[in-house]
C-alpha cells in the first residue's frame, strides 16, 4: 500500500455519545498526523427516546454512514463501539457481518485496525468486547494495533492494553485522560500503518 498519504477511516457506533466523542478525538488526532481521514457512523435504527440519545442523534446527523467502500479505501480503520452484554454492540457487529463480499474479494486483508469501547461498569466487559472484536479482525487477515502500555497517558485512562476503554454511562463527560489515550492509540496505529506502507 505504498503511497504518499495514508487513508484512515474512523467508524463508530454510538447511542448516547461516548463512542461518538472518542471518534471525534480520533479524527482530530488523525488530522494532526496529516493523513486523509473519513469519519463514518454506523447508523442507529431506533428513534431517540431520551435526552442523551437525542443529543447524539443531533450531533451525528451530518456524519455519513459507513460503507464497504470506506473500508476498501482505508489503510487503517479505527473502530469505536459500546460494550453491550459483554460484547461489541450488535449494530457494529452487524456492520462487520455486512462485509462478506469485500472479505471474499480479499480486500480486507492487511488492513491495520485498532478499536476502543465504553461500558457503564468498571468490570462491565470492556476487555471481552475488544477481544471479541479482534477475533473478527483475525478472520479478515487484518493487523491489530494494541496500545499496550506504550505511553504514560494510558495508565491514567484505566490501562486497558487491548484498546482505550471508558467506564461511563451517558450522564458525564469523558475525561481528559481518555482523550489523551485515544489520541495516543490512534497516532500509534498511524505510525505502524505508515511503516507497513513503506
Ligand atoms: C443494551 C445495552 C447493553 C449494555 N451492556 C453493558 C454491559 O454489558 N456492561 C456495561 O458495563 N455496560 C453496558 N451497557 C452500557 C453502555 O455500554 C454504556 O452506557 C456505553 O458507554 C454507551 O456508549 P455510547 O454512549 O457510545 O452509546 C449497555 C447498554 C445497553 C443499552
Amino acid at each position: 500500500m505504498s503511497k504518499d498519504k495514508l487513508n484512515v477511516a474512523i467508524v463508530y457506533y454510538s447511542m448516547t455519545g461516548n463512542n461518538s466523542q472518542m471518534a471525534r478525538w480520533s479524527e482530530e488526532a488523525a488530522k494532526e498526523e496529516g493523513v486523509e481521514v473519513r469519519l463514518r457512523k454506523v447508523a442507529e435504527e431506533g428513534t431517540p427516546n431520551n435526552p442523551a440519545w437525542e443529543a447524539e442523534a443531533e450531533r451525528s446527523k451530518d456524519v455519513i454512514e459507513a460503507t464497504s467502500d470506506d473500508l476498501d479505501w482505508a489503510d487503517l480503520i479505527v473502530f469505536h463501539f459500546p460494550t453491550r452484554f459483554g460484547a461489541p454492540a450488535g449494530k457494529m457487529k452487524a456492520f462487520i457481518d455486512g462485509q462478506g463480499a469485500l472479505w471474499a474479494e480479499g480486500k480486507l486483508t492487511d488492513k491495520v485496525v485498532t478499536a476502543t469501547t465504553s461500558a457503564e461498569n468498571m468490570h462491565g466487559g470492556q476487555e471481552m468486547a475488544l477481544m471479541m472484536f479482534y477475533t473478527s479482525m483475525a478472520h479478515w487477515g487484518a493487523i491489530p494495533v494494541f496500545p499496550g502500555y506504550t505511553d504514560e497517558v494510558l495508565f491514567a485512562a484505566g490501562g486497558n492494553p487491548y484498546g482505550t476503554s471508558v467506564t461511563v454511562s451517558h450522564d458525564e463527560p469523558l475525561s481528559d485522560a481518555i482523550e489523551a489515550a485515544v489520541k495516543h492509540q490512534v497516532k500509534r496505529a498511524i505510525g505502524i500503518a505508515k511503516k507497513l506502507s513503506d
